[in-house]
C-alpha cells in the first residue's frame, strides 16, 4: 500500500482544500479589473493536480495551456540543468499569465521558465505555487500567491511524485527514508 510509506501527513485533503479556495479567491479578487481573464500555465507533472483543483475556485474565465520541464529525472534534486520538453501551445502575446506550480525547492526550474515566459511578452507574469522550501533555494524566485512554505523534507502526494510514484496520494506526506535509502 502506499501509504505505508509514508512517515507522517504534513497537510490533509482538508487543509489542502482550504488553502486552494483561499488561493482561488485571491487570485479572483487581484484580477478582477480584467474582464477577459487569465491565462494559466501548468507545469506538468507535478501541477496537475493542484492546477486543476485550482482553476475551478477562480471565478474569471481561466485560458489553460501547460509545460513540461524537466531538472530531475528521477532523482530528489535538480540537477541545474533545465529543459523544456513540451512547449506553449499559444502566444501569450498581452495576456495576464498565472504560472502554477507544485513546488520551488532549490528555484532552478522556475527561475529558468520565468526567464522564459517573460520574454513571450505577456501583459503581466505572477507566479503560483503550493509549496515552497525557502531554506532549500540556490536562486531566488518572486512567488506571487504562495500555498504553504515547508521545511526541507521531501513530500509526496497531491500531485508531488518520488521516481513517478504517489502523485494520486490525496494527501501530503514525508516519504520514509527507507523508501529512498
Ligand atoms: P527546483 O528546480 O529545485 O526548485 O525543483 C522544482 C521541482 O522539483 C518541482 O517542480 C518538483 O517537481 C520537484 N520537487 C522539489 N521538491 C520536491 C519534493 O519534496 N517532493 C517531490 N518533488 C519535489
Ligand atoms: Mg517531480
Amino acid at each position: 500500500m502506499m501509504k505505508d510509506d509514508i512517515e507522517k501527513i504534513v497537510f490533509t485533503e482538508e487543509d489542502i482544500r482550504a488553502k486552494v479556495k483561499s488561493l482561488g479567491e485571491v487570485i479572483s479578487r487581484d484580477y478582477a479589473h480584467v474582464p477577459e481573464g487569465i491565462f494559466c500555465i501548468g507545469i506538468l507533472k507535478g501541477a496537475a493536480i493542484f492546477f486543476t483543483d485550482l482553476v475551478r475556485q477562480i471565478s474569471l474565465p481561466v485560458q489553460f495551456d501547460f509545460m513540461i520541464a524537466s531538472s530531475y529525472g528521477d532523482a530528489m534534486e535538480s540537477s541545474g540543468t533545465v529543459r523544456i520538453l513540451k512547449d506553449l501551445d499559444y502566444d501569450i502575446d498581452g495576456k495576464h499569465v498565472v504560472i502554477v506550480e507544485d513546488i520551488i525547492d532549490s528555484g532552478t526550474t522556475m527561475h529558468y521558465l520565468l526567464d522564459y515566459i517573460r520574454l513571450r511578452k505577456a501583459a503581466s507574469v505572477k507566479l503560483c505555487a503550493f509549496l515552497s522550501k525557502p531554506s532549500r533555494r540556490t536562486v531566488e524566485v518572486p512567488i506571487d500567491y504562495c500555498g504553504f512554505e515547508v521545511p526541507d523534507e521531501f513530500l509526496v502526494g497531491y500531485g508531488l511524485d518520488y521516481a513517478e510514484k504517489y502523485r494520486n496520494l490525496p494527501y501530503i506526506g514525508v516519504l520514509k527514508r527507507e523508501v529512498y535509502t
